[in-house]
């Protein structure tokens, strides 16, 4: 989604700005801009340059030309109100003031917002939200009745209603940041000399691993010697310092062609940092320091609901199953995008476990404020550290996989996996199971990452298959309990870096209608893996093979009948079902990955998609 960086130091801000737009890309953009404060005239004067495509496009437009300045602002866009355009691209300036802001997020309120603004007298050049709020804050700006910036920021955001992320410059105060938040994540990067901000982590990491993060409503005025921080009224207040754990080397490609190709190879590696030190095999009891202190009231609880989208959705799925059936605890997922709006039943016994890999999905975050409000006690399984939701929530549990740069999620859902399974069993031996059983499962759990490395082996014959259907457009996957929110995840892969039309089911629901799209050679991935109810699933391949359609079945390593049943077959090796999701799934995300760089996609940065969706 949208990205945001401003400088304020003593390098030349230009080169910093574009090298921090290209650290952001992986969100999925569709226009980029950039604004340098040039301090040598006075009032400063704003040098600007906006283009649509890629950052590379904006390096072009720069080409040739020498800014000044060691203040400025650059933004890549994800259209949301206007089309792409470089009218709608930001930086946005006001018509009299001499304001520069860029934005991530929504302004619910802009067309009550821009009428008032005409009619003052105001005449906008593009269609969107973000020109309202810049011309709100110019019009507000009076620095001889001392509104300067900080405080006409102030004011324009106590007007608004929405979500936001902004960090704005004004030619009047050249030597001036001010950025704010709501409902947006921004953090400010803490250098010497110098402050960087970002809306997202890897935009700093190159200069800095001290940050401060900012709450909602909380505005910050950035000078070269320091910063303020307040509320939107006015009241200061004291910003919370981190540390960013991510390291440079983790984000840069290493030798593999795509992120999505080095993140679904990183896995076992992953998947050993997200366990490391969780597991404590001598009393079958999972060691999570991060919701210890609420373990009774965890015990205690009379049920949980999972919120999350997409791929940590399917994760939740999975966490479904095994919540009750190891746990035996009534466990209940929804999209979090229905759950916030449904006047959902939640009262104190439920526990809400907000999934997420960003920390930041703005319907997450809002479905668990809205639980959280009715009672609940709140837990966060999220990657990000420091994200909004790691935040919110009253306690949590990271997954540890290292920053996911790729769009389509893979490392996360295998750690989402990881992490879920190890809070049902957390549950689960505080509830019922044997430390014997528990510690069987804990071991089996430690021995993932080997068997994820084994299945990974298999990448070329992966390939070969894939090749052999990427002409096909419309492709079932079907799975039965664990490996139902499996088959999901495959179809989600598939379609949205392939841009093939893909469904996932569970195995039975195919008879109560879509077997009517089967016909001759339709591509059906079948997790056929051994496990209660496998004979079920070889029913329903027969079925589909009796239709003309083409099999493609994961099942596990020895099982010689499947050959039998399905055209082509990708082992996995053996594991108790419960874990099974974890490996099921590596092949189809590496189907996904084949599929889509043989149709020449653009892998990491598909088509409308951003990384991280901070609006509704
Ligand atoms: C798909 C994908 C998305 C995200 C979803 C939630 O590959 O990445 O479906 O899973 O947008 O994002 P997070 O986990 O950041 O809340």
């Amino acid at each position: 989604m949208c990205g945001i960086v401003a400088y304020i130091g003593t390098r030349p801000a230009r080169p910093l700005l574009i090298e921090g737009l290209k650290r952001l890309e992986y969100r999925g953009y569709d226009s980029a801009g950039v604004a340098v404060l040039d301090p040598s005239t006075k009032p400063a004067k704003i040098q600007l340059a906006k283009a649509v495509g890629r950052v590379g496009n904006l390096e072009e437009r720069l080409e040739g030309t020498t800014w000044q300045g060691t203040v400025g602002i650059a933004h890549t866009r994800w259209a949301s109100h206007g089309g792409v355009t470089e009218t709608n691209a930001h930086p946005h300036t006001d018509d009299h003031a001499g304001i520069a802001l860029i934005h991530n997020g929504i302004i619910e309120n802009y067309s009550v917002l821009r009428k008032y603004l005409e009619q003052k007298g105001h005449t906008f050049v593009s269609e969107t939200d973000t020109e309202v709020l810049t011309m709100l804050i110019g019009e507000l700006y009076d620095p001889a009745n001392g509104v300067d910036l900080e405080a006409a920021v102030q004011g324009a955001l106590r007007e608004v209603t929405g979500a936001y992320a902004i960090a704005v410059i004004c030619k009047q105060e050249p030597d001036v940041i001010v950025a704010a938040r709501k409902g947006s994540p921004l953090i400010v990067g803490i250098g010497n000399g110098e402050y960087i901000v970002a809306s997202d982590p890897q935009a700093i990491i190159a200069h800095t691993a001290q940050a401060m993060t900012l709450d909602d409503y909380n505005v910050v005025k950035i000078t070269r010697d320091g910063f303020r921080t307040s509320t939107i009224d006015n009241v200061e207040v004291t910003p919370k310092v981190l540390e960013l754990e991510s390291e440079l080397d983790e984000i840069d490609l290493g030798g593999y062609e795509h992120y999505m190709q080095k993140e679904i190879f990183e896995q076992p590696a992953a998947l050993r940092n997200t366990l490391r030190g969780r597991l404590d095999m001598k009393d079958g009891r999972v060691v999570l320091g991060g919701v210890s202190a609420f373990a009774k009231d965890l015990v205690r609880a009379r049920r949980f609901i999972m919120i999350a989208q997409g791929t940590a959705l399917h994760a939740a799925m999975v966490a479904e199953y095994l919540f009750e059936e190891l746990a035996r605890m009534p466990t209940e997922c929804e999209y979090a995008s229905e759950f916030r709006y449904r006047n959902p039943i939640v009262d104190e016994g439920t526990v809400v476990v907000a999934v997420s890999q960003s920390g930041e999905t703005a319907d997450t975050l809002a479905a668990l404020n809205e639980a959280q409000d009715r009672g609940a006690l709140s837990l966060g399984v999220v990657n990000v550290v420091g994200s909004t939701i790691a935040r919110e929530t009253d306690a949590g549990v990271y997954l540890r996989v290292g920053p996911e740069i790729g769009v389509a999620s893979t490392k996360a859902f295998t750690g989402q996996l990881a992490v879920l399974t190890m809070l049902s069993l957390f549950l689960a031996r505080r509830k019922l199971m044997s430390p014997e059983a528990a510690a069987k499962l804990q071991d089996e759990l430690a021995d993932i990452p080997n068997k994820i490395e084994h299945a990974l082996g298999l990448a070329p014959e992966i390939k070969q298959i894939t090749e052999r259907y990427i002409q096909h457009e419309n492709w079932l996957f079907l799975g039965r309990g664990v490996n139902y929110p499996v088959a999901l995840e495959g179809a989600l892969k598939l379609k949205e870096i392939s841009y093939i039309h893909a469904e996932g089911m569970p195995v039975a629901e195919m008879t109560h209608g879509p077997i009517a799209l089967i016909n001759d050679g339709m591509p059906v991935v079948f997790i056929a893996n051994q496990g209660a109810q496998y004979d079920k699933v070889l029913n329903n391949i027969a079925e589909v093979r009796a239709r003309g359609g083409h099999v493609i079945a994961v099942a596990t390593e020895g099982d010689r009948h499947i050959r039998t049943m399905a055209e082509d077959v990708i082992y996995v090796p053996p594991c108790s079902e419960a874990l099974s999701p974890m490996l099921t799934v590596v092949p189809l995300q590496l189907m996904a990955y084949y599929a889509a760089v043989a149709r020449g996609h653009d892998v990491d940065k598909p088509r409308n998609l951003a990384k991280s969706v901070t609006i509704e």
